[in-house]
């Protein structure tokens, strides 16, 4: 379906994630009137009945291709409703999150900021010109509640509770230069829940009965929550339900 002109724009960023692939069905067939940018490493698959505007985009993630990105988006520019950011990972074939001292790995942990912290901050900060205007649009980042520096009480995981607190206050600084200069936009560190995804599999037999969400129940609380937040000019660090976490 070609672009109206007035068409918006709902923008998916690592778009291969299980979380990313149940926003992308439930856009698809909830807001039939918004087209869809994706942004990932390959081809994503889209869901069979989707019949909205889509637009696909490859990027290594690598800080010249996220800036390309930002040029290549400039079709689009002030038509941006929804962005989320969803790249991240737990682990790997050699990355594990760890339980005790001697586990830490300084060449695993840098590979964890990188994706959990770095490249986000890149797309935060290519994307502003992206989102300057009338428009107005909400920006979720894909953080997690072990990134809450005050809630931290279990300890462990340190490369990924470092990565996502590190990247809470990426988005709080962000919302700060995002007022003064896209004071449209709304930026939302968000804690999905624990969700059944690849991310999640091998830590799955500890979450309590009831706690282990489908990946289009989160789609459809962060569509839900997205749909009512005021935009406020400050960052917001909210979970599923849409309650505040303490930073
Ligand atoms: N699942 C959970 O229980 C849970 C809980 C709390 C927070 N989260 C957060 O939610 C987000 C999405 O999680 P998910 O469960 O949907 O995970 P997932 O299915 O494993 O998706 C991983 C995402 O990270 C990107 N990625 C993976 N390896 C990468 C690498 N080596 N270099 C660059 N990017 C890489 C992928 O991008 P491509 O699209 O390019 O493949 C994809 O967007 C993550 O930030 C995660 O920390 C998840």
């Amino acid at each position: 379906m070609a672009d109206a002109d007035k068409t918006q724009f709902n923008l998916i960023i690592g778009a291969g994630s299980g979380i990313a692939g149940a926003l992308i069905t439930a856009l698809a067939s909830e807001e039939p009137d918004s087209g869809l940018l994706l942004v990932s490493r390959k081809p994503v698959d889209l869901p069979e009945s989707a019949s909205v505007p889509v637009h696909q985009f490859r990027c290594d993630y690598s800080e010249a291709g996220i800036a390309q990105l930002g040029q290549d988006l400039s079709p689009w520019y002030g038509r941006i409703r929804l962005v989320v950011i969803s790249t991240g990972i737990l682990h790997n074939d050699s990355i594990k999150p760890e339980k005790r001292a001697e586990d830490l790995n300084m060449n695993n942990m840098l590979e964890v900021l990188r994706i959990n912290t770095v490249i986000p901050t890149l797309f935060l900060m290519k994307l502003l010109p992206a989102l300057r205007g009338e428009q107005p649009c909400r920006v979720f980042t894909l953080s997690a509640r072990v990134g809450s520096i005050a809630d931290n009480h279990k300890g462990g995981w340190t490369s990924y509770r470092a990565s996502k607190a590190a990247l809470n206050m990426v988005i709080k600084t962000a919302a700060v230069e995002y007022a003064r200069r896209a004071p449209n936009v709304k930026l939302i560190a968000f804690h999905p829940g624990t969700v059944d995804t690849a991310l999640s599999k091998p830590f799955q037999r500890s979450v309590p009965e009831g706690k282990l969400f489908k990946p289009d129940f989160v789609a459809n609380r962060l569509l839900t929550i997205a749909a009512d937040l005021p935009i406020d000019g400050d960052a917001s660090y909210l979970d599923w339900a849409g309650k505040s976490i303490v930073w």
